[in-house]
């Protein structure tokens, strides 16, 4: 080989060298304070999109399934359970040393409609409905008993002035399902984490209502762990003083807090829709999606800045902080990309769609440096 040829290549061989070593660990910057989870899909768990399935792997300490732990992924019939995916996910969990969340054991979402009707396809009773649920919990949770660390148990029981959402868990069991739905698994796995996880809680109704239910649950002497705010949001809201209430009023009642599901979404917001409920879908309009041939520097910037002043939030609450989860591994896989729209260019992550760190990342690495 020609000499300036091999001088060449020892050159990018050293440049690529340097290029993924200056890259720091999430899970190693933050080790002392929390853990830094993420939520991949299926499609990179099953090695996909190799890249990410490296992010995932060499930055995160802790997962959360995107889906194939609902009930509509384990249980879509009646007595028939399809454990594939989420096996293939916690496989990988336990091979990388994770700390591993189930999600999610009682939602009114992404669960079939037989849940909810008897064998003759009419509402179910309150008696049936417990049934189903104890017997579900008591499935999926024995399954990975002592594998999966912690269980987002109830999702999304509440509106948004802090009232019960009349699910049809709510309708047919009675205000008591989120009671019935934590002892139970507590008789499954007395060692697992029990975590109550919502959007929106940063906002006083939804939070104080939330608040108080789970704090009577508490006094009755029902087991729960942790308050879970998901954390999807964008650039002006939550605003960091309603991010500390979150924390400090969790913090009155003694559990734990966890941040669930963190994206921040850089997209206009012409709705003033806040928080995560699925089955709100608005139209697309060309001045909510700006960013089709990338993203401006100055916005990143801002993404950035907003990024390490939700952390800096977060370091200060480390001592009840458990976890801090991203939904998605990079901007090209992320929900938002289709939510509440369809079809946008969203930047919610801190990985690019070219798998590099963005400024977000390194924002919030060097508050601890
Ligand atoms: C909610 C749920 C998640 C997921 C997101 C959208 O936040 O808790 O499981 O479905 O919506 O991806």
């Amino acid at each position: 080989m020609k000499k300036s040829v091999l001088l060449f290549l020892t050159i990018m061989f050293i440049n690529i060298q340097a290029q993924t070593e200056s890259i720091p660990l999430l899970k190693d910057v933050f080790k002392d304070k929390f853990y830094i989870g993420n939520a991949p899909s299926d499609y990179i768990i099953k090695g996909n999109d190799q890249k990410a399935l490296e992010i995932l792997a060499e930055q995160h300490n802790s997962i959360t399934a995107e889906n194939v732990m609902k009930w509509e992924s384990v249980h879509p019939q009646p007595g028939k359970y399809n454990f594939e995916a989420a096996d293939r996910f916690i496989e990988f969990g336990l091979k990388n040393d994770m700390y591993i969340i189930g999600h999610t054991l009682v939602w009114h979402s992404q669960t079939p409609r037989w849940v909810f009707q008897d064998a003759n396809g009419n509402p179910e009773t309150r008696e049936g409905l417990i049934a189903k649920m104890e017997e579900h919990i008591t499935t999926v949770m024995s399954r990975y008993k002592g594998k999966v660390k912690a269980w987002d148990v109830v999702n999304e029981a509440f509106n948004e002035d802090g009232t019960l959402r009349s699910s049809p868990w709510q309708k047919i069991i009675g205000d008591d399902f989120i009671k019935i739905a934590f002892q139970i698994a507590n008789k499954v796995d007395a060692d697992a984490k029990l975590i109550y996880n919502d959007y929106n809680l940063c906002f006083k109704a939804k939070r104080e209502g939330c608040i108080k239910y789970i704090k009577s649950l508490l006094d009755e002497g029902v087991k729960i762990d942790a308050i879970g705010e998901q954390g999807h949001w964008d650039m002006v809201s939550p605003k960091n003083e309603e991010i500390v209430c979150f924390f400090e009023d969790v913090k009155k009642i003694g559990l734990k807090a966890m941040i669930t599901e963190l994206d921040i979404n850089v997209l206009p917001n012409p709705w003033n829709f806040t928080g995560a409920d699925v089955s709100v879908n608005f139209a697309a309009r060309p001045d909510a999606n700006p960013y089709t041939e990338g993203l401006p520097d100055s916005v990143e910037t801002k993404h950035a800045e907003k990024y390490a002043e939700v952390f800096s939030i977060f370091l200060e609450y480390q001592d009840i902080l458990d976890r801090v989860t991203f939904w998605g591994v990079h901007d090209g896989h992320s929900w938002k990309n289709n939510f509440p729209v369809r079809g946008r260019t969203d930047y919610p992550l801190l990985f690019d769609r070219q798998y590099q760190p963005k400024k977000a990342f390194y924002s919030i690495i060097d508050l601890v440096k």
